[in-house]
């Protein structure tokens, strides 16, 4: 038995042990306060941008990303991964955006550089990319091509804490971008997200967005005066510009947030020379070892069949359970979308069909955990066990 799950000690003593300093406090704010703005300015500075806003979940961070670009720039297309989690498309519909799909580049297993810019009309109002279990997304020829068409990107980086392009960390080149800390990324506050942007408007409106739209959230002065003088008829403490939502997190998230990120990089370190020594000793014939590894930081390792080959899927899913290791079928959230019946309640049973790379995942692709602890000679073992597995 490898005994393998696909998360382990993500939350630790240390993490724990500040909880209870804070609790020690007779008169502890636990609600959204220092500590918050504190993990907020940190993990701006770790990540290299002005401005970040702490809310309860990655999908909150997708959510209110949409909600600030339907507000700051109006409705129209949103073109979108068919590999990425729910929320990404959801955030997308709930907005009242129409979600433009693509296909994936089986390197990366982000979207389709080429189709993407194929797929851009004067009615495209964002590119929301997701950079996939630790991969790059980005390339030259993308951020050119947006930056000529004026069309923004919003990056999902929920899955990539840490991973860079061209030496500069992934979240740090769109317009806006989406993290999340749910237990089984790279770092958790259990649960909890972030969203970043340089963009002072944007940040405002995210600001809002997180507490009911109320204005007395907004930092600039001079906004919050704009409003209350043309309000006058309103208390200032109760404007609502904005029909909105509660996702706030707590100070209690945030204190394990704050000490998990002294950890990130040391760990990430880890990650990445392991999911080096697993490609490496995985076999080239039965399964994809070409993944885009520059820059990448993964919490998984991503395992994808070179042939479409269901016996040998089965075989490999027995093995797998069999030794205790702990997969998911599809690698994210679900594998391709347009099979999930929230997208063919609107796009019809068939509209899978356009996307055979993303499907090639749903049906051959999966991924098992990669934490820091993991031992190179446990690592082997598991390239063995895979190696082995026969139709
Ligand atoms: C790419 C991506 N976006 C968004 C989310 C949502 O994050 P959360 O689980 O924190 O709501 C996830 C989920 O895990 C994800 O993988």
């Amino acid at each position: 038995m490898l005994a393998w799950p696909l998360m382990r000690n993500n939350i630790v003593r240390e993490d724990l042990d500040a909880v209870i300093e804070l609790l020690r406090r007779d008169d502890a704010m636990l609600t959204q306060s220092s500590n918050v703005r504190e993990f907020e300015r940190e993990w701006s500075q770790w990540l290299g941008v002005k401005h970040s806003v702490f809310v309860n979940s990655g999908s909150s961070a997708n959510l209110i990303t949409m909600a600030a670009l339907r507000e700051l720039r109006g409705g129209g297309e949103v073109i979108v991964p068919t590999l990425t989690w729910v929320s990404d498309i959801a955030s997308v519909l709930q907005c009242g955006f129409d979600p433009v799909f693509v296909d994936i580049d089986e390197r990366t297993l982000g979207m389709d550089v080429d189709e993407v810019l194929k797929k851009i009309t004067k009615k495209t109002r964002a590119v929301f990319l997701t950079h996939i279990l630790g991969y790059n997304a980005l390339n030259d020829r993308l951020l050119e091509g947006l930056k000529k068409h004026g069309v923004p990107l919003v990056e999902d980086v929920c899955e990539s804490h840490g991973a860079t392009f061209k030496g500069r960390k992934l979240g740090a080149f769109g317009l806006v971008s989406n993290f999340s800390f749910y237990y089984a990324h790279h770092m958790s506050t259990v649960e909890g997200g972030m969203v970043c942007t340089d963009d002072a408007e944007l940040y405002e409106t995210l600001r809002m967005l997180r507490s009911h739209g109320m204005v007395r959230e907004v930092q600039s002065a001079e906004l919050k005066s704009k409003y209350q003088n043309r309000y006058p008829d309103l208390n200032p403490d109760f404007i609502f510009a904005f029909p909105a939502y509660n996702v706030r997190s707590t100070e209690l998230n945030a204190v394990i947030g704050r000490t998990q990120l002294k950890r990130l990089d040391a760990n990430n370190q880890r990650r990445t020379e392991n999911l080096k020594l697993f490609l490496k000793n995985l076999n080239p014939q039965l399964y994809r070892t070409d993944f885009a590894v520059e820059g990448s930081c993964n919490y998984a390792f991503t395992l994808v069949l070179k042939k479409a080959d269901q016996k040998f899927m089965d075989a490999l899913m027995r093995t797998l359970k069999d030794a205790g290791v702990e997969f998911r079928r599809g690698t994210s959230g679900g594998g391709n979308q347009l099979r999930q019946p929230y997208l063919r309640k609107r796009l019809g049973d068939d509209a899978w069909k356009a996307y055979p790379k993303v499907d090639h995942v749903h049906f051959f692709g999966m991924y098992v955990g990669n934490y820091p602890d993991l031992e190179r000679e446990r690592i082997l073992e598991l390239c063995e066990l895979l190696n082995k597995v026969r139709a």
